[in-house]
């Protein structure tokens, strides 16, 4: 919950500023940025100094700090000028947010590196001073020293483009947003808080917000996510927001994201070790809110669909066994074979209401769907399958400009045979140890409309657990992919 509200934007001189601290920049070959140069004179070359000595060398990330009458001064390393780009400014502006919090000081002034960039670096320099800024403290109640936990509550950024300036903090905090969501653990980020949190959303961003209970969407059909759901006692929802920003007849784009508040896995249970961890399957959901956070704030001109099928996975006298077979929203039959591969089952219900309903220009899902993505791509790059070339392409474009990595499988026949049933007409499983993240792929595209561009984002590796990087949390939930999707939409 705790993040930097507010960067502001000032044509002021870092010398005239009132700031806690003033940020500047060093690449990796001694070159000073232009205010970095106005600050050495005023330091009488201290910074030259240091650089010639070897202790400041300009790497990527790397703070040094000076202090002037009345000033405190960092020097922020930026990498090699020939290689800065926009995801070096993000981590710089990641890592000046950390120092500065982990200083306990407030209102850093940071001087705006696009004049050294070809792509803007306004936007990417706000994203990474709100996203190095977050804390989650929750549940904390021993203060240090009897004070409260410092925050960083603002920030100011010199000279550079006011409105990227503002687009790149409200980006930030829908990453942030997606954060606090998925590190809440099972017991208080429920369904029921789950679509709260979009009600807050909806008002916001003047969407109209629908939640369908259990009686409800199992009266509508939903026959799949109502398998899934009857082991639990905790109320499970079906959560739609809808935003009308462009003309009426425009087609939406349709966000659907696994909110599986927790997975125990239910009959088929997994085993202890780092169970805990299952309360981040809702982190596919956590995306979608994410994304719909800082639409609320950008109001672009364009319609979008958010649909999160929410519910735990438990055990118990109620559940789903292996062998049932439940009828999905479009009539389809499914053998369950393991009550762990839930979240396609969810998902399939809400694929196949978003297809019916929505007219959808394409459809994007998210989810932390299998254990096999992190073995495939590790905690680095997010697995992307789908049936559209230019969807994907787009996607592949989106990842290139936020430097959120994505990595495609293959969607072959081949592929789609094997959740094929005997005796229903899918199953929830493909063959036993093979191309596990590429089954549940084939499986959710048997109830996604025919002729609808769709992707499938498997987050199982990035939704948390990544190497910290200078603008990511040091653990828990990491908001990746909120970025790439609102690059995506163009807003
Ligand atoms: N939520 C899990 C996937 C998961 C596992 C994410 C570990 C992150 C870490 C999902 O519901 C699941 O249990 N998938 C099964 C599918 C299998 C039974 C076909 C898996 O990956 O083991
Ligand atoms: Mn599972
Ligand atoms: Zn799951």
């Amino acid at each position: 919950m705790s993040y930097l509200k507010k960067v502001n934007h000032s044509t002021e001189s870092w010398s005239k500023i009132q700031a806690g601290l003033i940020a500047v920049g060093v690449f990796e070959d001694g070159l000073l940025t232009d205010i970095a140069k106005e600050v050495d004179a005023a330091l009488n070359g201290q910074i030259t100094a240091a650089i010639k000595m070897g202790d400041i060398k300009g790497k990527s990330g790397k703070i040094s700090r000076f202090y002037m009458d009345k000033k405190r001064i960092l020097v922020v390393g930026l990498g090699k000028k020939d290689k800065f780009n926009s995801e070096e400014v993000r981590k710089a502006g990641g890592a000046i947010a950390k120092v500065t919090t982990s200083l306990e000081i407030d209102h850093p002034a940071v001087e705006c590196f696009c004049k050294y960039t070809k792509e803007d670096a306004c936007q990417p320099l706000a994203e990474g001073l709100v996203m190095g800024s977050y804390q989650f403290l929750d549940y904390k109640t021993e203060k240090k020293d009897n004070q409260k936990q410092f925050t960083l509550t603002s920030a100011v950024i010199l000279s550079g483009d006011k409105p990227q300036i503002e687009k790149g903090a409200v980006i930030g905090a829908g990453v942030c947003f997606a954060r606090d969501l998925g590190n809440h653990p099972g017991n208080v980020m429920t369904p029921t808080r789950l679509s709260g949190e979009a009600a807050k959303i909806a008002k916001e961003g003047d969407m109209t917000l629908t939640v369908f209970d259990r009686e409800q969407f199992t009266n509508m059909g939903m026959g799949s996510f109502a398998g899934v759901a009857q082991g639990t006692d905790e109320p499970p929802k079906f959560i739609l927001l809808e935003y009308y920003g462009g003309e009426k007849d425009e087609k939406p784009v349709v966000l659907v994201g696994k909110g599986l508040t927790f997975d125990s896995g239910g009959i088929s249970l997994k085993g202890s070790a780092s169970m805990d961890e299952m309360k981040f399957d809702m982190c596919g959901s956590g995306v979608v809110m994410g994304v719909m956070k800082s639409v609320a704030a950008l109001k672009p001109k364009m319609n979008i669909i958010a649909a999160i099928p929410s519910t735990e996975n438990m055990p118990g006298g109620k559940a789903i066994k292996p062998g049932d077979i439940l009828t999905a929203y479009n009539g389809k039959t499914i053998e369950v074979l393991n009550t762990d591969a839930e979240g396609r089952l969810i998902l399939a219900d809400a694929l196949a209401y978003v297809s019916k309903h929505f007219d959808p220009a394409y459809i994007l899902d998210f989810a932390t769907l299998t254990g096999a993505v992190l073995v495939a791509l590790g905690h680095i790059a997010t697995g992307i399958m789908g049936t559209d070339n230019a969807l994907i392409n787009k996607i592949q474009t989106s990842s290139k400009n936020t430097g959120e990595k994505v990595w495609e499988l293959p969607m072959w026949d081949e592929y789609l045979d094997q959740v094929k049933s005997k005796i229903a007409d899918v199953k929830n499983m493909g063959e036993a140890r093979q191309a596990g993240t590429i089954a549940g792929a084939s499986f959710l595209n048997a109830f996604v409309g025919e002729d609808i561009p769709w992707a499938h984002f498997d987050i199982a590796g990035t939704a948390w657990g990544e190497k910290e990087k200078p603008y990511g949390p040091k653990k828990g939930a990491t908001g990746n992919v909120v970025r790439l999707v609102l690059d995506m939409l163009g807003v």
